[in-house]
């Protein structure tokens, strides 16, 4: 086996996940138990039956993984778990486990930030991004526009103010009777719709780099009360003009960031990143200028494994190591400066 092989573990919110990464960017397997269609019912994660989900899947998904890498246990160098920000009861269901397995294979433990992880999936590529670069993270619970001047030299440039964009994303869905998770529905809503059709306000932050959707969501929730029941063209109009309005504000700050910091590599990661429509508005604003534009596959986007392994790789091959007691941190923040 290859150099640097890393098992990753990931729980904190609603997929169980296992995977195992060769290298920081070779995945050899990529094994995700969503637990989705569990909380669809409910309209989001219900934190505590998320838990004892997790508890259920985390030893098959593990085992799942090593298994279809071809791998053994024996041979893994180090194991890296997600232990923050998210949930901590389900965070705990994967760190308790890359414990154990720690423990007992007398194996190096690394503890990840999550969003570390989320800009990582860009790594998992033989040809991964150049430093220095700035990374627009949008998931459900962020929205971080970061500078990098090299893995691990992290710099916040700026950040949403009220809602995150994956979040503004699911209460439009409500909004418009989709279900969770909105995301993934509003896109393909949207793609019926037309996007000029709705006009919406676009926030001014004080902030260059900052954000705020909750206006934008306040005023497709007020359209939706003024319309009263709204036809399919004026719903699949109303997804459209969000989304246009939300992925124009994105792409907007994100070039400024990248002239700004004179970078010629711009990434997108998180669960917003798998939607064309962000993709597309980041090209038509980034390719004038000869800014290159990476993102990782849909798959790799949203919450997986393989992303906190690569993230693990780098930190492990820095030297970072952690002890038995790292602890699941629900609102561990990024390392970075500004
Ligand atoms: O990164 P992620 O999987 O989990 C968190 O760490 O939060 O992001 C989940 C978020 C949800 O809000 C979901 O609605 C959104 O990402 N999302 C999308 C798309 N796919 C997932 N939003 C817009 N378009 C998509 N295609
Ligand atoms: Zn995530």
């Amino acid at each position: 086996m290859s150099e640097g092989l890393i098992l990753g573990i990931e729980s904190s919110c609603d997929e169980t996940a296992a995977a195992v990464v060769a290298g920081g960017r070779r995945v050899l397997s990529n094994t995700i138990a969503s637990q989705v269609d569990l909380f669809r019912k409910y309209g989001g994660v219900v934190p505590e039956i998320a838990s004892r989900k997790h508890l259920e899947l985390i030893l098959p998904v593990i085992r799942e993984a090593v298994e279809t890498a071809g791998a053994t246990l024996a041979e893994i160098d180090a194991i890296a778990v997600t232990h923050g920000p998210g949930l901590v009861g389900t965070l705990l269901v994967g760190l308790s486990a890359a414990k154990a397995l720690a423990f007992g294979l007398d194996k190096p433990l690394i503890g990840v930030n999550h969003l570390q992880g989320h800009i990582y999936a860009n790594f998992l590529t033989e040809a991964p991004p150049s430093f220095p670069l700035v990374c627009l993270v949008v998931s459900g619970g962020h929205t971080d526009l970061i500078y990098m001047a090299d893995h691990g030299e992290m710099e916040l440039l700026g950040r949403t103010l009220d809602d995150a964009a994956g979040e503004a994303f699911d209460k439009v869905a409500r909004a418009v009777g989709l279900g969770y998770p909105g995301g993934p529905q509003v896109e393909q809503l949207a793609r019926s719709g037309d996007p000029e059709a709705v006009p919406l306000p676009r926030a001014h932050t004080e902030g260059p780099y900052d954000f705020s959707f909750s206006g934008l969501k306040t005023a497709v929730l007020q359209y939706v009360q003024r319309t009263g029941p709204l036809s399919d063209r004026q719903r699949a109009d109303l997804a459209a003009s969000f989304q246009h309005a939300v992925t124009g504000a994105l792409a907007e700050k994100t070039l400024k960031a990248a002239l700004d910091r004179r970078v010629r590599q711009v990434i997108l990661a998180g669960g917003v990143a798998a939607n064309g429509a962000l993709r597309q508005a980041m090209h038509a604003a980034l390719d004038p200028h000869g800014i290159a534009l990476g993102y990782p596959p849909p798959v790799l986007c949203t919450d997986n494994a393989a992303m906190i392994a690569a993230a693990g790789y780098h930190l492990w091959k820095a030297g970072v190591r952690h002890d038995l007691d790292l602890n699941a941190v629900p609102g561990l923040g990024l390392r970075v400066k500004g």
